[in-house]
This record gives C-alpha cells, structure tokens and sequence, in this order.
C-alpha cells in the first residue's frame, strides 16, 4: 500500500508540530497577525492540525466550520492568503519536508483559496 501525503509528514502529532510553527510565524508577521486577535488560538490550533490532517488524506476528522463559513467577511485578499500559506511552507520546511512533499501540501490548502480569498489586492 501506498503511504498517504499525510503519513510521509508523520502523522497527526508531526504535523501538529508543524502547525504550532506555522502559527508563531503568523503572529510574528504584523501583515497578518491583528486577524487573530480575538482568536482562541488553542482551539486553532487543534482546528489547523485537523484540517491539514485530513485535506492529506489521513484518517482524521475536522470538527471545525466550513472554510467559506468561516473566512466569509473577512475580506481576505490574495497578497494576504500568499503570506500564509508561505509561512505554512517554511514551517515545513523548519521540520525538513522535502519539496515534493511540501508542494503537494500547498496545492491541497491552495484548492481552498476560492473559499477562502474575498477582496482583491
Ligand atoms: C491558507 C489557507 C487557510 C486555511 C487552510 C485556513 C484554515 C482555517 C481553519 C481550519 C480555521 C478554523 C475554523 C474553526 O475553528 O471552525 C480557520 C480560522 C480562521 N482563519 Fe483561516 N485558513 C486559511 C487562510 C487564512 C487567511 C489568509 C487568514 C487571514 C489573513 C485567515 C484567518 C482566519 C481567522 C482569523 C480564523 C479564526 C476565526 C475565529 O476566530 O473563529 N485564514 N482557518
């Protein structure tokens, strides 16, 4: 068998990791950060590790709300949605995934900018 994009990251507890990375680097970055001001960032967190658990095909449930529910007027712009997910990229590279792997992450979360970007630069 086949393993899955999210067994080569290492599971849920590796990719948990990731995402507590990921987030650090998000609230370092001012372009980006005041959106989470208000945000239970545990609860993120726990949502974040779900959502790219799953989206990589393992066998993990994501109890949070729909991508398009969630983002909806917040007025998320594509320079913004970018900034992310470059963070997302160097917070796995941090945890040396290789670039194949990394790539294959980035295309899965980037299916979702439909949803997710609202407003233009
Ligand atoms: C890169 C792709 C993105 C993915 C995969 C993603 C995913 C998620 C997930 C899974 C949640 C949790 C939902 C819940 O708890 O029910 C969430 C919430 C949130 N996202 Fe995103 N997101 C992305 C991009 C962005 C961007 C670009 C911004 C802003 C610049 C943003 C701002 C937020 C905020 C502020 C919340 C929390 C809302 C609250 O406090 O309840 N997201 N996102």
């Amino acid at each position: 068998m086949t393993d899955t994009l999210y067994d080569r990251l290492g599971g849920q507890d590796a990719i948990g990791a990731v995402v507590d990375e990921f987030y650090d680097r998000v609230m370092a970055d001012e372009r980006v950060a005041y959106y989470f001001e208000d945000t239970d960032m545990q609860k993120q967190r726990i949502h974040q590790t779900q959502f790219i658990s799953s989206v990589t095909g393992g066998p993990v449930e994501y109890s949070g709300a729909e991508m398009e529910a969630v983002h909806e007027g917040m007025g998320i712009t594509p320079t913004e949605f970018d900034a992310i997910a470059t963070h997302l990229d160097d917070a796995l590279a941090e945890f040396d995934v290789g670039e194949a792997d990394r790539q294959a992450v980035l295309e899965a979360i980037d299916s979702y900018r439909p949803e997710i970007v609202t407003a233009s630069d």
